[in-house]
């Protein structure tokens, strides 16, 4: 099959950081999946993965953890999915990633493909909608059914690829929206995905939201360093208010600073469940199923902003080059294979 992978760890401008390859098909087990790749995303954790180290692979790595596609078999043990089958998923970081002609993945974190979505559109939204979901439902404990409607999230970088679905997933559970943009296409980005204020996050934050009529919010999701954005979250949380945070810190956190209006700081990273194979593991399967019926329903739309052809290793550096630059709104898709 081909595969882009890379060797070695080097900046992206460098033309052997990533390689097309040609590697064995691959054969699925158990609870897996063989599944034809169509399209990927780019993730941040494609760039940390691949950030420059001084370490040689033995043999080419494959990263990606966000596509779309159709089963060309299955284990012996799939009861989900059979041949033929479109669908959608993010995968496992331990194992390899998806961009591949031919994928392995387990059946009990992947979800049917929006039957409203072309492959690209649907390769957009995996990981990011399964970190949206698991920090607003399950680590917030947000109703998806409207019992919190009306109350305030503030979500910090809201035109990201997980700020892009979180500010969705929250307007179809009824709250009131603030998301923070710097520039005037990432805040309208905001806006046209329902965000119902949009503050400058390199302004200042707590006279913003003044403003914007909330001195405090009920929840925070933040996908930026969480370090950089502790003390204002910790100023501007109501009192028993959650915050779930995304990103690893670049200090250690005061916990202590949230004890005094009782408020919970939870954090969500969506390879937990599939890390540790925990025994709810295909809860990401039944939340991409909930997102898959949401997005035919028109109750979701899709995050894609810009698609690259084929996927290849020029493509991909191009891809990782333009995440790198930390200005991307929206998600970043590749299709085809060469
Ligand atoms: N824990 C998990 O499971 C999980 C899952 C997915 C992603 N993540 C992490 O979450 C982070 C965000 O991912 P993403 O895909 O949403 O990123 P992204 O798409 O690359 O985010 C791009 C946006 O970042 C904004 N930005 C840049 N500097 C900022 C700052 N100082 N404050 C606020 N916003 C800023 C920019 O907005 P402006 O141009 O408007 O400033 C830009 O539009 C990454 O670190 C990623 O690794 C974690």
């Amino acid at each position: 099959m081909k595969a882009v992978a890379l060797k070695r760890y080097l900046p992206i401008s460098d033309p052997e950081s990533f390689l097309d390859v040609e590697l064995p098909d691959p054969k699925p087990e158990g609870k897996d999946l063989l599944v034809r790749v169509h399209a990927v995303s780019v993730n941040p954790v494609d760039t940390k993965v691949r950030s420059p180290k001084d370490k040689t692979e033995a043999s080419p790595r494959v990263l990606g953890w966000d596509a779309a596609g159709v089963v060309e078999a299955t284990g012996p043990d799939v009861t989900r999915f059979k041949k033929g089958d479109a669908v959608f998923y993010a995968g496992s970081i331990l194992r390899p990633g998806c961009d591949s002609e031919l994928h392995l993945v387990d059946e009990r974190i992947v979800g049917p493909k929006p039957r409203s979505l072309d492959f690209a559109q649907a390769a957009a939204l995996p990981l990011t909608a399964l970190t949206a979901y698991e920090g607003l439902f399950d680590r917030c404990a947000i109703d998806p059914g409207g019992r919190h409607a009306g109350r305030t999230l503030l979500v910090i970088n809201g035109a990201g690829g997980v700020g892009s679905i979180a500010i969705q997933l929250a307007k179809l559970a009824g709250l009131r929206v603030i998301a923070t943009a710097s520039r005037p296409e990432s805040q309208q980005w905001c806006r046209e995905l329902g965000a119902d204020h949009v503050i400058n996050h390199r302004e200042d934050i707590p006279r913003q939201l003044e403003d914007a009529g909330s001195p405090e919010v009920d929840y925070i999701f933040n996908t930026v360093d969480t370090a950089g954005y502790w003390t204002v979250m910790g100023d501007v949380i109501k009192p028993f208010g959650r915050i779930v945070s995304i990103v690893e810190t670049s200090q250690p956190l005061d916990l202590g600073r949230m004890m005094g209006k009782s408020a919970s700081f939870s954090w969500e990273l969506m390879f937990t469940r599939s890390r540790f194979q925990t025994p709810d593991m295909d809860e990401q399967h039944r939340a991409l199923k909930q997102v898959a019926e949401w997005l035919d329903a028109g109750r979701l739309r899709t995050t894609l902003t810009e698609k690259l052809s084929p996927i290849s290793a020029a493509n991909l550096r191009a891809a990782h080059g333009k995440l790198e630059s930390g200005k991307m709104v929206g998600k970043l898709v590749l299709e085809g294979w060469r």
